[in-house]
């Protein structure tokens, strides 16, 4: 999957400092499953559908093998024969929106077996045969297949149970027929509804979401990735609307259903894949497409849309990408055809369905009127990203969910590589260092991160699941893997990959096939390594967190040491290997590359050094290396110096790291805060986008703990005198704000000097935004570049009123265009005025007013806001039980949530507050949400300390720098 909720990824809406920090941890989706509700009952349950026969009492709690999350080996699915029917009108008698289906799954007996277990979930079944929920036959001929004694669902574990009457036997093949109806919701997850206005009416879109674990809402399936089969998918749907699936129209016919005229689909059979894979959609959307080497390419999407020309980026760029993918895996497109479709109701970002590919519509639509460039390098990496699922993911697939990482951090690095091919100009390869590896960094640097690997047995129920979906999985997991592809080299890196996908093709493998496919490729191509890959590998992966690393440039002494933000925090969860790694260290001494060194123990004498010392050493080259670096006093007075003098000696990425290693350091009392502090210094003299990118967003860190203190107006004037010079620098290269930069970078950073400029109140800057944003309040027409829009919109919108507000409001329910409605969302959170969020936080909860998608990312952006802080956190505590209930199936995301509203947390009292809100909720549970309610604690308990630590002298600093 997309990474879902990821706006606030440094591209996202861009350069927004003001949330920067807060969509820290990302977890693409939280479905949190209605079961827990129901967990206390835990028996064995007539469930609506319809009991027949009674079950057999078992006594609670129960260890039947229905009470287990994992399927039992006995059973394994060959193909099956799905056909559905979703209605999309409204039953006014029922006031649902429903589907209708019929299902027929072979499967053969592995091991003999008087009992079936196949998930279903929400499906409400006809009684068949004997007043049962199901029909069992025998595919071998002249075999019988055994009678079913008691059926029921078993709603906990999400399973249809067919108890039978005799065994099935071993190797013998059978047929288990259902027909059932389910609810086609708004709930984003599994068989559900998407509504949007066109023309004036709303339309209604049937669509799914699988991943991970609600194929089993669509129809009952044995729903686990190793569970591969064929699949033969019918679908049923109105004249006039198209009917997709993952494979290529087979015939459409008129037919006659239940006095309905209607038209019948049925899909060429897919290859044998996953159930979460799938994916079903009935639309009356439009078009274009093209081909490449025989294999057809569509982009859909509304009408409205397609006519505006909004999928032609993506059609474009597609092609390319994937022919990358091609040469990069050495291995055809396994499918005929790639269809792309935006979605107006989208929990994720997208979802990589094998051929029939899902976005939101931000993720896949360009409009050169609406789109910022940082929009534009999204599609470009999602489309990246779901194109390197199709063989990475799809057709080699995880044998469980444990090792999700794998599939996640691949594509989450490989997407950078696709979008490089994409968009050669722009760099987007540095961009990872921001994106992912910084991003991570503060999460895997608390006590209560975790490893990458799970164990399998760890990893059971759907919201155990769902949490695997995290920033440690999709953004540590591509900061290793790039790491492991540049000490490999591409070429062993790519060959090892190539033999993996090679032998595990229509089929499941674990994380370790992919080590020992890799080792392979560095024995044939004779390359030294201090260790197997396997080895080297399982200290990044087995263990939590990441070593600070430092460098002694007196001794030549090099030592790591477990990397924690807050120093005093406990770490109870023990790992295999002491808190030690096997990390690769490049490096260069005053400006000159070195011979690339491995740091194989605690400490050792690695680096050589000369005397007496002018030189300035500087580790971890392009951060490569999953890492942060230290130094001795001397060697960071004289970087410090060296960036003052001559910065541009330093390469790009490592300015960046320079500053964000700083100020972590400092955080964790490594190194002194006025050093981190020093370390932008600089900043008057710095162009480019990827240091001030990481200043800034450190810099939001001081904003939250000092935007209510009054370290604040030091604060103020000392970044406004470090942003001016870059204030002018764009104004100078736009022709006075009439040009776009040509760089994409360039691009990036002219938002920053904005948005930075406003922020700490230059007066030419708030001018500019007031200016512009009332020239099309007043005039109706929008003159403001797309890359400027948020920021413009954010500063106009702070320094209004009501008008204000009420205009850019009317503008966000008008528009059709998905992201500019996005950016209006976001600049509405950021009003000074109470009463105006406070409703804006009312509204988040009306899904007419914020789509559900949307609700939590918007409940974020208000607690960014200084002023909204308190108000979204008390919301929020006092919605809890609705929010969590209402919001239930896979439209929230709770983990983000938590932590986005809590993030200023630094007193004593909003630290009893979130802990009295762990204790009084914990019957309602946390769901997805669960891990980061520890974490806020975590932070809010280390908040408290740094600030009682740092206010005096960081006061004194800003007090004096200028
Ligand atoms: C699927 O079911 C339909 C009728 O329900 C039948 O005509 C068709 O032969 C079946 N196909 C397969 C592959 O079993
Ligand atoms: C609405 O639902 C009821 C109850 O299931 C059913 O009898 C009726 O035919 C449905 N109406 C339409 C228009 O489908
Ligand atoms: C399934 O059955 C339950 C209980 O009778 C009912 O409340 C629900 O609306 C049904 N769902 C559908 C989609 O018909
Ligand atoms: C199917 O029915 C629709 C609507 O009644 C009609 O417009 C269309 O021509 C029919 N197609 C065929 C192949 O009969
Ligand atoms: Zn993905």
């Amino acid at each position: 999957m997309g990474k879902g909720f990821y706006i606030g990824k440094a591209v996202g809406i861009v350069g927004i400092i003001l949330c920067a920090g807060a969509l820290a941890t990302i977890i693409a989706l939280s479905v949190v499953y209605s079961q827990e509700k129901t967990k206390s009952n835990n028996q064995v349950s007539p469930t609506a559908g319809g009991t027949t026969a009674n079950p057999p009492v078992t006594p609670s709690p129960s260890n039947e093998p229905w009470d287990k999350y994992r399927l039992p080996k006995t059973l394994v699915p060959d193909h099956y024969n799905v056909t559905l029917w979703p209605r999309l009108t409204l039953n006014t008698t029922t006031g649902l929106y429903i589907f209708t289906g019929e299902s027929s799954v072979e499967f053969k007996c592995a091991e003999e077996t008087d009992l079936i277990l196949i998930h279903s979930n929400k499906l409400n079944y006809t009684k068949l045969e004997n007043d049962h929920l199901a029909r069992l036959t025998s595919v071998n001929s002249g075999d019988k297949a055994p009678s079913i004694k008691y059926s029921w669902l078993q709603g906990v574990t999400q399973y249809l149970v067919l108890q039978l009457n005799g065994k099935l036997v071993k190797d013998h093949r059978y047929h288990l027929d259902t027909e059932f109806t389910g609810e086609l919701a708004d709930d984003l997850g599994g068989f559900y509804r998407s509504e949007y206005q066109e023309d004036g009416i709303t339309k209604v879109v049937a669509t799914t979401q699988m991943q991970p674990t609600d194929a089993r809402k669509a129809f009952p399936c044995f729903d686990e990735p190793a569970m591969k089969a064929i699949f033969y998918i019918t679908l049923i749907h109105n004249h006039g609307t198209v009917a997709l699936s993952n494979g290529e129209v087979k015939e459409s016919s008129n037919v006659t259903i239940e006095g309905h005229n209607v038209q019948k689909t049925t899909f060429e059979p897919t290859e044998k894949m996953s159930t979460y894979l799938l994916a079903f959609i009935v639309s009356d959307f439009a078009f274009i497409n093209n081909t490449i080497d025989g294999v057809l390419i569509r982009i859909f999407a509304k009408k409205s849309a397609i006519a505006a020309g909004q999928g032609e980026y993506a059609l474009n760029k597609t092609g390319p990408i994937l022919k990358f993918f091609e040469r990069y895996y050495n291995s055809r497109y396994p499918l005929p055809k790639s269809d792309q479709i935006a979605l107006p109701d989208f929990n994720a970002g997208a979802m990589e369905n094998w051929g029939l590919i899902t976005y939101r519509e931000t993720a896949l639509l360009y409009d050169e009127k609406f789109s910022s460039n940082s929009n534009k390098q999204r599609i470009a990496t999602i489309i990246a990203h779901e194109l390197a699922h199709m063989w990475f993911g799809n057709l080699v697939t995880v044998k469980w969910w444990n090792d999700l990482w794998l599939n996640e951090g691949f594509a989450s690095y490989v997407e950078y590589l696709g979008a490089h091919e994409a968009e050669p100009d722009w760099n987007v390869k540095d961009l990872i260092v921001l994106s992912d590896v910084h991003r991570v960094f503060a999460v895997d640097a608390l006590a209560s991160s975790h490893p990458l690997s799970s164990r399998e047995e760890d990893i059971q129920k759907p919201a155990q699941i769902s949490e695997l979906f995290d920033a440690i999985s999709y953004s540590k997991g591509a900061s290793v893997l790039r790491m492991l592809s540049d000490f490999l080299t591409e070429e062993a890196f790519t060959e090892g990959l190539q033999t993996y996908l090679k032998r595990f093709a229509f089929g499941n493998a674990v994380y370790t096939d992919l080590w020992d496919h890799l080792q392979m490729a560095v024995i044939a191509h004779g390359i030294n390594l201090p260790d197997t890959v396997k080895n080297i590998m399982n200290t990044w992966v087995l263990q939590m967190g990441f070593p600070v690393v430092t460098i002694n440039t007196t001794t030549g002494v090099v030592s790591q040491e477990h990397f924690l933000l807050d120093p005093d925090s406990e770490v109870t969860a023990v790992s295999p290997f002491n808190y030690e790694w096997i990390v690769p260290i490049k490096w260069m001494k005053t400006g000159f590359i070195q011979e690339p060194q491995w740091l194989r123990s605690k400490s050792a004498t690695i680096i050589e050094m000369k005397a007496p010392l002018t030189d300035w050493v500087l580790a971890n080259l392009d951060v490569v290396g999953y890492y942060r670096v230290n130094y001795d006093q001397g060697n960071w007075n004289r970087l410090v110096d060296h960036l003052k003098n001559n910065h541009k000696l330093i390469p790009v990425i490592n300015r960046a790291q320079l500053v964000d290693d700083a100020f972590n350091l400092a955080r964790a009392k490594i190194i002194p805060t006025e050093l981190a502090l020093d370390t932008t210094k600089y900043l008057n003299q710095e162009r480019d986008y990827m240091p001030w990118e990481s200043a800034l967003s450190n810099l939001d860190f001081f904003y939250l703990m000092f935007d209510r203190s009054e370290v604040y107006g030091p604060m103020q004037n000392y970044l406004r005198n470090q942003v001016t010079p870059l204030f002018d620098y764009y104004k100078n290269m736009t022709d006075d704000w009439s040009k776009v930069p040509d760089g994409h970078m360039d691009q990036y950073n002219q938002v920053n000097a904005i948005s930075m400029a406003c922020r700490t109140d230059l007066e030419e800057c708030l001018l500019l935004s007031k200016t512009w944003f009332n020239q099309w309040r007043t005039t109706s027409e929008n003159k403001i570049h797309p890359n400027l829009r948020s920021t413009v919109y954010c500063n106009a919108i702070a320094a209004g009123g009501a008008q204000e507000w009420e205009f850019a409001w009317t503008e966000f329910q008008n528009t059709t265009i998905a992201i500019e409605a996005d950016k209006l969302r976001f600049s509405l959170a950021c009003t000074k005025q109470p009463w105006l969020l406070n409703r804006y936080l009312e509204y988040t909860l009306i899904p007419g007013m914020i789509r559900k998608q949307d609700a939590t990312s918007t409940i974020v952006y208000i607690a960014n806001n200084v002023v909204g802080q308190s108000l979204a956190w008390d919301f929020v505590r006092a919605r809890w039980s609705y929010i969590f209930t209402e919001y239930g199936g896979g439209s929230f995301s709770f983990s983000n949530l938590i932590n986005g509203v809590t993030q200023r947390f630094s007193t004593e009292f909003e630290l009893q507050q979130l802990e009295k809100f762990k204790a009084e909720n914990s019957e309602i549970g946390f769901g997805s949400g669960t891990l980061a309610v520890d974490q806020s604690i975590e932070r809010t308990i280390s908040n408290i300390k740094w600030l009682t630590e740092n206010k005096e002298n960081v006061l004194n600093w800003f007090n004096t720098a200028l």
